[in-house]
């Protein structure tokens, strides 16, 4: 197996194939989620209980023969459930997974972002060639919907109740009127959670992303949230006074193309007795250790040349990071670097993330 000048092995061979072919069907699939969700198709199961194809379509107002070859390619991919009847139904953890948007394991919002992220492949094909990869908003506005959607639900359930009282004196801060600094807010999913929950906090977000920002203002007007700013990260850039109680990075240091820069600018906003929180992709210091620990890598490393490790790039320069690159090694080497003395991993749980509380 491991001898790179071994002949072809026609059992190896049809083992190979399936293994690539099994890419194909993850990836039709995941199309056909991305069809499911927009059409409401996974809601509307997840109401009616077991359904025929035509049930589900009148249901929904679509077309009866789709709606029966998406069921047949959910039944086949194990995503809905099939009877000998002909009726099909969504099982309490599809319902979870698929369907129920404020469940914390809520996913199909992820998929959200699948015709953008394959719409910019001819582009990407030219940064291989380059070097230059594509900032966010390259993926249009339902690319930035996408990271919404997809990391709306851990906020919504956990932020609030899970993670801030994990940080000492974070809350009490924020009952006070503490100020605090959202950097990479993305839509600003988080900042709402923390506005509802502490309406005297002085709450600012931060990106470089016009049509996230967009979607954020949208958000926080929707949820009448007055005590939440968005600033433009590069027009209006973090005070550098020393005025922030605690600052936040969620899941986008990885994607920055100067991170040392961004950390330094947080530390000059950040009061002496404040705190730094970051939650960024429990990653390893290496590839092997990354494939080794991580059974979605390929998926990760997949989503970094889409988007991650792209938008790292996406000036020259670049640290280009990208999704697995943002280990808690590096992070404490890069915080202590930007002039921070402490930096401690978070006991809190999450799937993908690792969190750590880092102060002056
Ligand atoms: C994966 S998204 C995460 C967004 C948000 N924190 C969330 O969890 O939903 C990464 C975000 O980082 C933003 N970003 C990248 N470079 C940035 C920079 N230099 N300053 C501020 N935001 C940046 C991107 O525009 C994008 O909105």
């Amino acid at each position: 197996m491991s001898d790179p000048e071994r002949p072809l092995d026609p059992d190896l061979l049809k083992g190979y194939a399936f293994r690539v072919f099994g890419t194909m069907q993850g990836a039709v699939t995941a199309a056909l989620i991305h069809l499911g969700d927009r059409l409401g198709l996974y809601l509307a199961l997840a109401e009616s209980g077991p359904v025929d194809s035509e049930a589900l379509a009148t249901r929904t107002g679509l077309n009866e023969r789709w709606v029966r070859e998406w069921l047949h390619n959910q039944g086949a991919a194990g995503l809905v459930e099939a009877q000998d009847d002909g009726r099909f139904w969504l099982s309490p953890e599809g319902r979870a997974v698929l369907a129920d948007e404020d469940h914390p394991a809520f996913g199909a919002g992820m998929f959200d972002q699948l015709p953008d992220l394959m719409g910019v492949l001819p582009k990407l094909a030219e940064s291989f060639r380059t070097g230059l990869g594509l900032p966010y908003d390259a993926l249009g506005v339902e690319g930035a919907r996408g990271v919404e959607r997809g990391f709306a639900p851990w906020y919504k359930t956990f932020l609030v109740p899970t993670l801030i009282p994990a940080v000492e004196g974070a809350a009490d801060r924020l009952r006070a009127g503490g100020r605090v600094a959202d950097v990479g807010c993305g839509a600003g999913i988080a900042l709402i959670e923390l506005a509802r929950a502490f309406p005297e906090a002085d709450l600012h977000g931060y990106d470089i992303s016009r049509h996230a920002l967009a979607r954020a203002e949208a958000n926080r007007k929707e949820a009448g949230a007055a005590n939440v700013t968005f600033h433009h990260a590069e027009e209006d850039p973090l005070p550098d006074d020393g005025s922030v109680d605690l600052a936040l990075t969620f899941d986008c240091l990885h994607d920055m193309t100067h991170p040392d820069r961004v950390m330094h600018a947080i530390r000059g906003a950040l009061a002496a007795d404040g705190a730094w929180v970051i939650a960024d992709i429990k990653a390893q210091p290496t590839y092997g250790e990354n494939v080794e620990k991580n059974p979605m890598a390929a998926m990760m490393y997949g989503f970094s040349v889409l988007t991650c490790m792209s938008s790292a790039l996406s000036e020259p320069g670049g640290a280009g990071l990208g999704t697995l690159g943002f280990h808690a090694d590096l992070a404490r080497d890069m915080t202590r670097a930007a002039g921070f003395t402490r930096f401690q991993r978070l006991p809190v749980d999450h799937p993908v993330n690792a969190f750590y509380e880092v102060r002056p």
